[in-house]
């Protein structure tokens, strides 16, 4: 007999997108809507936390709302809200929370709290439905890097991180240095295109004793003393020189990890997820070493990559399935541990 399907409205707040999605079955999504405050923050150089906040309570209404209108459903179709309760800021989380709350109780809905990293590593399943557990999922975001053996539906093991900082801050430290303002990350992919990435040697730094692990501030802080000592030598910088020689230092140093922690567990099937996964060249870095060893390579497409609520629904619904379910007593953690449960 076929099981009856299961619909998610999901809630994503974290930092400076507002969004909400309706999933199917934990692959299918019905609506994806996204609300972005980057313009606003661009004014700034960085989110600026409070902003974010007064930004979401704006925002989240109208942004469920046409989520159940592409989906054409009413809140009574769906079967459970998801919501992401941390990591992230906690003003911008306890809004999505507080809503999640607010919905599960009007509508007597059973409500699933949702690590976001979790769901940056669940964009995976949306596009690849033949994509199961066990894989290994490199990790790259904002705030995050992090090597992951994704053992079952909801279940992970952290092998490697960073000792310092997360992939995406080095890409928009480095791109404030150079003069290409917020956010960094994909304004360096596109100025890299045009540069040569041999033309300066930066460096890939290897974590003693740690052999998947990751640390970016050494190679931030030789991109700065570069231009340091360019600028008081009266030499030309270019940029895109320099933001291609810095990508490939981080591509190179992330592929690197991936592939030997992948060979050291015999692990044959690899995922991307976050923000940085829509990076061009770490898409093709990751696609050609896993090719050369014959690893079946899973990455979401770009929309997926970035914060988004599609990601929540499809973790939720493994959750979900699982029998988790949070009471109205779910509060905001911002500093929530991947595998950690309130
Ligand atoms: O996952 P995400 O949207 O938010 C967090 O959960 O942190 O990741 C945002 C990060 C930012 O640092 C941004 O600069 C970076 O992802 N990013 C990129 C690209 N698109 C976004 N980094 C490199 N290349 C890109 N194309
Ligand atoms: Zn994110």
């Amino acid at each position: 007999m076929k099981e009856k399907d299961v619909y998610i409205l999901a809630i994503e707040s974290s930092c400076d997108e507002t969004a909400a999605a309706v999933v199917k079955n934990g692959r299918d999504v019905l609506s994806n809507v996204i609300s972005s405050q980057i313009a606003l923050h661009t004014l700034y150089g960085g989110v600026v936390p409070e902003i974010a906040s007064r930004k979401h309570i704006e925002n989240i209404n109208p942004v469920i709302e046409q989520a159940l209108l592409d989906a054409k459903m009413e809140l009574s179709d769906v079967d459970a809200i998801g919501v992401t309760y941390g990591p992230g800021l906690v003003g911008a989380l306890l809004v999505g929370v507080a809503e999640a709350k607010a919905i599960a109780y009007a509508a007597k809905k059973p409500l699933v709290g949702v690590h976001h990293i979790e769901g940056h590593v669940s964009a995976n399943y949306i596009e690849n439905k033949d994509l199961e557990p066990p894989f290994l999922c490199l990790i790259v975001s904002g705030g995050h890097t992090h090597i992951v053996v994704v053992k079952d539906y909801g279940k992970y093991e952290i092998i490697g991180r960073t000792h310092d900082d997360a992939a995406g801050e080095a890409y928009d430290k480095v791109a404030r240095a150079i003069g290409l303002g917020y956010p960094g990350g994909p304004k360096i992919d596109k100025v890299a295109k045009e540069g040569n990435k041999e033309a300066l040697a930066f460096p890939r730094a290897v974590v003693e004793g740690c052999p998947y692990d990751f640390s970016f501030s050494g190679l931030k802080s030789a991109v700065l003393n570069y231009l340091n000592q360019a600028e008081m030598k009266g030499e030309e910088i270019v940029q895109a020189d320099v933001a291609a020689s810095f990508q490939a230092a981080v591509v190179d140093v992330l592929v690197d990890r991936t592939m030997k922690a992948a060979k050291d567990l015999g692990i044959k099937k690899i995922a991307l997820a976050g923000g940085v996964a829509s990076n061009s060249a770490l898409r093709e870095g990751m696609k050609e070493a896993c090719e050369r060893r014959g690893y079946k390579f899973y990455k979401p497409s770009p929309i997926f990559c970035t914060d988004n609520a599609a990601m929540i629904g499809a973790a939720a619904y493994y959750e979900y399935i699982n029998g988790v379910r949070d009471g109205l007593d779910l509060n905001a953690i911002p500093n929530l541990k991947i595998g950690q449960r309130k």
